[in-house]
């Protein structure tokens, strides 16, 4: 029997296998695909005080080795979330982690206050990639500071744990990652999409009505392996690893460079049962490589000596 149990901080998850936020669902939309207790934790896609239209479509595309989507953070808001969606997770032993955006310090704040007391929610993943009114609309994750002072000002708060979500848009994520441990994040999921374009050179029209979007999927993976990488070298706080993730050797990678656990995302599109077997793939792996627990390989990278 391969032992997954990890931990991200404070929690102890059955394994390392995350939902990635967005791509599967806001409640249990995905348990006919999925039984819940497959993964370690479950995690919301990104929800705001205010209810959200998202952006006008077209709004996701398909590309060679990924998607490229502007959903606009869609979403019914808080008190939905409330209504609706925290009743119908009530019973799950699987954790919760409650992934909140805003485009205010004042707005995460609020969405973190009024969800604060839900005792189904076990940790907030705080998406910092939401556009920052207030600066532009450049995102909060493109600048330390600013960063920083969400993750304190959330973190005064609440009690829960607070995982810092960043974007690979930056030129220096270490810098990003210190901040929101500054902050006083306990944890980094690394990372959230990249900025990409699609078009079609006949129209002349662009693939997505906003123009730009945010590519994940296969294609990102080495990217988002590097930044997970660059954020453990550079906090104490766990991370876990996100992008471009699908194979149960995917996640080893991501472990074997230091992360607690990842998450999968745009791989549930083409596979939609693919997280109620991942887990028991890696369990497999580990087995015919000879590990019986899964922490063995987290941060295996650093106990090899580098090539000559
Ligand atoms: C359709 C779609 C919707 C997404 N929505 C959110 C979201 O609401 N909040 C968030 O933090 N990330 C969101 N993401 C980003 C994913 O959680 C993940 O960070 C990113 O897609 C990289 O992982 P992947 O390559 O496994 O998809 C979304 C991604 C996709 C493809």
């Amino acid at each position: 029997m391969v032992s997954l149990t990890t931990h991200v901080g404070s929690l102890e998850l059955a394994n390392p296998i995350l939902s990635a936020s967005g791509t599967f669902g806001h409640g249990l939309e995905m348990k006919h695909f999925v039984a819940p207790d497959c993964l370690g934790a479950w995690v919301s896609k990104t929800v705001t005080v205010v209810p959200r239209e998202g952006n006008p479509a077209p709004r996701i595309r398909e590309t060679e080795a990924g998607f490229l989507n502007s959903i606009g953070l869609e979403n019914r808001g808080v008190a939905a979330y409330i209504a609706e969606v925290l009743p119908s997770l009530r019973s799950l032993k699987v954790p919760i982690i409650t992934n909140i955006g805003g485009e205010s310090l004042e707005a995460f704040v609020e969405a973190a206050e009024l969800l604060s007391g839900f005792a189904e929610i076990a940790a907030f993943e705080v998406n910092l990639s939401c556009p920052n009114v207030d600066g532009g609309k450049l995102p909060f994750a493109t600048d330390p500071h600013v960063a920083e002072s969400i993750m304190a000002s959330v973190r005064k708060v609440t009690d829960k744990p607070l995982f810092a979500k960043l974007s690979p848009n930056v030129s220096r994520i270490s810098d990003m990652a210190k901040a929101v441990e500054a902050g006083g994040a306990h944890g980094i999921t690394a990372v959230n999409t990249l900025l990409g374009m699609q078009v079609d050179w006949r129209s002349g029209r662009f693939g997505l009505a906003t123009r730009m979007g945010g590519y994940s999927g296969t294609a990102i993976k080495p990217v988002a392996l590097r930044c997970a990488y660059e954020c453990v070298q550079a906090v104490e706080i766990p991370v876990i690893g996100c992008g471009g993730i699908s194979t149960a050797s995917d996640v080893l990678e991501f472990l074997a460079v230091g992360c607690s656990a990842i998450q999968v995302g745009t791989a549930s599109f083409s596979d939609p049962g693919l997280l109620s077997h991942l887990a028991q793939d890696v369990a497999n792996l580990l087995a015919e490589n000879g590990v019986d627990q899964v922490q063995d390989i987290i941060g295996r990278v650093n106990q090899v000596p580098a090539r000559a």
